[in-house]
């Protein structure tokens, strides 16, 4: 049996690259771009030989770096997180960092926050990456953080903190919420309680609150002593909450509402509306419904807006469009207040085995669904936008999606205007390489010049 998460270009590249040259470009790079696209995703470096041991959310993590500078493409790299887990299969440098600090794969997500680059996974600390990709250090901010931390932390623009949770198997507590202020320092750690562990992927913060999902995907120390690679079980009977409570506050302010079962790996933003508070999700009827390891849902996900009504005591749940999609992304200027845009991959073919066909971007103000068809045989990932330098309207910027071109064996990066979304691309950059279906990513401005004295 072929795992699907090793066929096609699901499987991993074998070699980095360093390729420090202009890259063929097709259309106008805008020059307001000045910096890189990091994109994260599991490739890994040695695959057991039992297909059945390797999941898609398992495999070592790679950063692919683009840069693009003076409206050219300028390299591309890719290396693969230095993680210990890599330095105990290759010859690479191991991180340096507290021991006892878990490891994890580094494979979901990359971002920078108070000047570090980290490449994240929920199941072990953050590791700092080098300017150059070559070297990690496990980032524990200073000997404050003490169990894993979500691939999915907030930054709140207004305030610069970086906010976020981490759950651990092993615990109680089984969750944690953190705050790190502008400058980098852990301020605040807060135990909160729940009775069991869960996997809990992402979480929502608002202007003001805080919201955390507590969904049936229950963690299985069977499965884990077994040694399977996501030791996870679907037990919808454990019930689906979603839990409030200030940005300020901790556990014994914590209100938690019961909802239907369902998973919801991301959310796409969340913002207060008076007492209540409104999620845009990403959501499943259910995942992990079969053996662990294999797909991931039979389930197709789409976006739904939840109303979190404290007053009712209930999560009103209204679905905003039945097309499937994921991997949401929004303008990170309205991170926490109401969003009217939010940009998605659309899924394609079976649901036990989907394939991105194209991006969408929705107008929930209007109620429209713009698509862009990225043609026949190409497939995009996450849609990562970055406002125009000039942009002063929320969609005023630019959509960067990494899109595999099976035609060439290679991918692109195709970049959009978001005001016509549609296409075609302003510019699409031919990557020397395959960057295998992943997850996460940044835009990470270039460094301003220093002022001169
Ligand atoms: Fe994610």
């Amino acid at each position: 049996m072929v795992n699907p998460y090793l066929d096609g270009n699901f499987a991993p590249v074998l070699e980095e690259r360093t390729d420090d040259r202009e890259l063929e470009v097709t259309g106008v790079i805008p020059p307001d771009l000045e910096g890189r696209l990091l994109r994260n995703g599991p490739n890994p470096v040695s695959t057991p030989s039992d297909p059945a041991d390797y999941h898609w959310f398992s495999g070592d993590g790679m950063i692919h770096a683009i840069s693009l500078a003076g409206g050219k493409a300028t390299g591309y790299r890719n290396r693969w997180v230095r993680t210990r887990a890599l330095a105990n299969k290759v010859a690479t440098v191991p991180p340096k960092g507290p021991s006892e600090a878990i490891d994890g794969p580094a494979n979901t997500h990359v971002i920078r926050h108070a000047g570090t680059t980290m490449a994240l996974v929920e199941s072990g600390f953050p590791h700092a990456l080098s300017p150059d990709l070559d070297r990690a250090r496990i980032h524990d901010f200073a000997s404050t953080l003490s169990s894993p931390m979500t691939a999915h932390p907030k930054v709140d623009p207004a305030t610069g903190e970086l906010v976020f949770f981490g759950y651990d198997p092993f615990g109680p507590p089984f969750l944690r919420y953190h705050v790190v202020d502008a400058a980098g320092q852990l301020t605040r750690t807060e135990d909160i309680d729940i009775p069991r562990a869960t996997m809990i992927h992402d979480f929502g913060v608002t202007a003001t609150r805080a919201v955390f999902l507590d969904q049936p995907v229950v963690f299985d120390m069977d499965l884990a002593v077994q040694g399977r690679p996501l030791p996870f079980r679907w037990i919808p009977e454990a019930g689906s909450r979603v839990g409030v409570m200030p940005r300020s506050g901790g556990n014994d302010d914590m209100r938690w509402i019961s909802m239907d079962p369902s998973y919801v790996f991301h959310i796409v933003n969340a913002f207060d509306d008076g007492d209540n508070t409104v999620l845009d999700v990403v959501r499943y009827d259910a995942v992990f419904e079969t053996d662990p390891g294999e797909a991931i849902s039979r389930c197709a996900p789409s976006l739904h807006r939840w109303t979190v009504d404290p007053a009712a005591n209930r999560v009103r749940e209204e679905m905003l469009d039945d097309t499937p999609v994921e991997f949401p992304r929004i303008d990170p200027a309205v991170a926490g207040t109401r969003h009217r845009y939010a940009y998605v991959a659309s899924e394609g073919g079976d649901p036990e085995h989907p394939t991105f066909e194209g991006l969408i971007k929705y107008d929930l103000g209007r109620d429209e669904a713009t698509r862009f068809d990225p043609g026949p045989d190409r497939s995009p990932g996450e849609p990562v936008f970055v406002r125009a330098a000039d942009g002063t309207g929320e969609d005023e910027g630019w959509v960067l999606s990494v899109v595999f071109d099976a035609s060439r064996g290679a991918s692109d990066l195709v970049i959009l205007d978001a005001t016509s979304f549609a296409g075609p691309p302003v510019a699409t950059v031919h990557l020397p390489a395959r960057v295998p279906f992943g997850f996460h990513g940044s835009w990470i401005p270039s460094d301003p010049p220093a002022a001169s004295s």
